[in-house]
């Protein structure tokens, strides 16, 4: 049975950097020109059972959430999903009118996944990521199915207001 819940204990941020550095190239992520630190975040990790099987990380700006990252270790399961679900409603809750987030042109299954859960193209950063990399020498030139990692896209939610 899959729930979320917020990292608690030193286990849980070290499964957390172990995610990052697998999956992000370190502790830190580059978007749009601006560096995260993990450490800075807030996080949600999914767990099934006793093993945790995802992880999202997002930040709360003042009317907006940013989502840093989405990780699932099992795709196609309802995990990606569910993380959404529970870091939109801490982002609404915290008061935050939308929820936005940034992907990779070679992103393909990211640029679906997303779209289907409600979230809109807001803009195109034609290479961008040329710029991430000079904070950062990751990602490397060629992503996902050969596609040169170029430019970053952001898309948008608007959260609905919480009930009066
Ligand atoms: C993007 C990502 C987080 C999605 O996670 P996920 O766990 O696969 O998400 P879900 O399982 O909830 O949904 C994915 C698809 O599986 C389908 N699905 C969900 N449960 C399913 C099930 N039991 N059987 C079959 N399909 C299922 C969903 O309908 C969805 O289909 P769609 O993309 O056509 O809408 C995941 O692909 C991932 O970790 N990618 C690598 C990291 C990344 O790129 N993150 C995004 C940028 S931050």
């Amino acid at each position: 049975m899959l729930h979320i819940a917020p990292p608690l204990s030193p286990d849980d941020w070290r499964w957390l950097a172990d995610i990052w550095r697998r999956e992000w190239g370190g502790e830190t992520v580059v978007t749009k020109g601006h560096m995260h630190r993990l450490t800075d975040l807030l996080a949600v990790i999914a767990w099934n059972e006793d093993a945790r099987v995802g992880a999202a990380t997002f930040a709360v700006g003042r009317d907006a959430c940013e989502l840093i990252s989405a990780n699932s270790m099992v795709v196609r399961k309802g995990i990606g999903t569910a993380l959404l679900r529970a870091v939109e409603a801490e982002a609404q809750a915290l008061g935050c009118q939308r929820i936005r987030l940034t992907i990779t042109n070679d992103n393909l299954d990211a640029l679906r996944f997303y779209q289907k859960q409600g979230y809109r193209l807001t803009r195109l950063y034609p290479g961008g990521v040329h710029t991430s990399r000079k904070l950062k020498a990751d990602p490397p030139e060629i992503g996902r199915h050969g596609i040169p990692i170029r430019d970053e896209l952001e898309m948008e939610k608007e959260l609905c207001s919480p009930a009066a």
